[in-house]
């Protein structure tokens, strides 16, 4: 029996977190740890989900009774997917999907954004749906939002359109920016942060202090259009400032933490271009630019400060059938 696969990428967010949720630019870069979902057509009405490497097996439901009833948290993403999808293209048959995966989830590289667009993505392959990039976009998005009710959609953006993006929240805009050549170095606090708790607060932060709130996410702005142009430059040293800019107004907005703050004091202490956190904060990864020369010193860096340094190639390729 027929069946098609999709794969998509996990990101990092390089400059431009946070703000991004308020209209703002950010620059996100497309990681090369994939997660690939397979679809078959079913011969009943129901969705079967199979994915083990998240603990999900045999999970079988309705297609008509999508969103009703209890959710597991593990299937949310596949099930708000599943939905959004047949609900916009309805077919005659249910489908079953196996997922697989080559990165860890606790990691924060994205594994929700890559299984919602893998899945739409191979569900659109196997019934003969033609989507468009900014289509299959919008359908992800809702996806996400039904799932955890706030985001930019940077991460979908990643997954999608692949490389490095300058982008302007929902895919309003989306360029590519020229980041093949740089280093970086990935170092994870070992601390898994919760985004939309975060995203939260500062929502919180800003209804009380507007002013000075968005007078930082002004900031940030200013720091995302000059690092688009030095990353399109190469100017890997005023990258790296920017970064370290982008770092202190993150700070100074409170989603930094100890553990993230110590990776990044090391990292820029042995020779980094730049360091910042890459997301939420709270936890998860901080990110280091580096030239080659100074890569072996940066990781040590961050193992002996407590973190774990991560190799991953950034600037992959948007979501693909395999
Ligand atoms: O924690 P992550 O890697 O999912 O990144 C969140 C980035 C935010 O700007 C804080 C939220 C968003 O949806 O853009």
């Amino acid at each position: 029996m027929s069946f098609k696969t999709s794969s998509s990428p996990g990101k990092l967010m390089l400059f431009g977190e946070h703000a991004v949720v308020y209209g703002y630019p950010c620059i996100v870069t497309a990681v090369d740890q994939r997660m690939s979902v397979s679809a078959r057509v079913a011969d009943d009405k129901d969705v079967h989900i199979h994915a083990p490497d998240i603990g999900v097996r045999e999970y079988q439901k309705p297609i008509a009774q999508l969103r009703m009833g209890e959710i597991p948290k593990a299937v949310a993403f596949i099930e708000a997917a599943v939905f959004r999808f047949f609900e916009k293209h309805p077919q005659h048959s249910g489908v079953y999907l196996t997922t697989a995966s080559d990165f860890s989830s606790q990691f924060g590289f994205g594994s929700s954004s890559a299984v919602t667009v893998s899945c739409i993505h191979a569900l659109a392959a196997l019934f003969g749906v033609a989507l468009t990039k900014k289509q299959l976009f919008q359908l992800c998005y809702q996806a996400v939002l039904d799932v955890q009710g706030v985001g930019s959609g940077f991460d979908l953006a990643a997954a999608i359109w692949g490389q490095t993006l300058y982008y302007v929240s929902p895919a309003k805009v989306v360029r590519p920016v020229h980041f093949d050549k740089a280093k970086l170095i990935i170092g994870y606090t070992g601390i898994k942060a919760d985004t939309p708790t975060i995203v939260r607060m500062v929502q919180e932060k800003r209804s009380q202090s507007p002013k000075k709130i968005e007078g930082l996410f002004h900031n940030i702005m200013h720091i995302v259009e000059q690092a688009e142009a030095a990353i399109n430059k190469e100017q890997w040293s005023v990258v790296g400032s920017l970064m370290n800019e982008n770092q202190s107004i993150l700070h100074e907005l409170g989603v930094s933490s100890k553990e993230l703050d110590v990776l990044i004091t090391a990292a820029q202490k042995a020779g980094a271009y730049g360091a910042k956190l890459s997301g939420a904060g709270g936890g998860d990864c901080m990110i280091a630019l580096c030239d080659d020369k100074h890569i072996a010193n940066v990781e040590q860096a961050i193992q002996s400060a407590g973190g774990v340094a991560l190799h991953a190639n950034i600037h992959a390729k948007g979501v693909y059938s395999q």
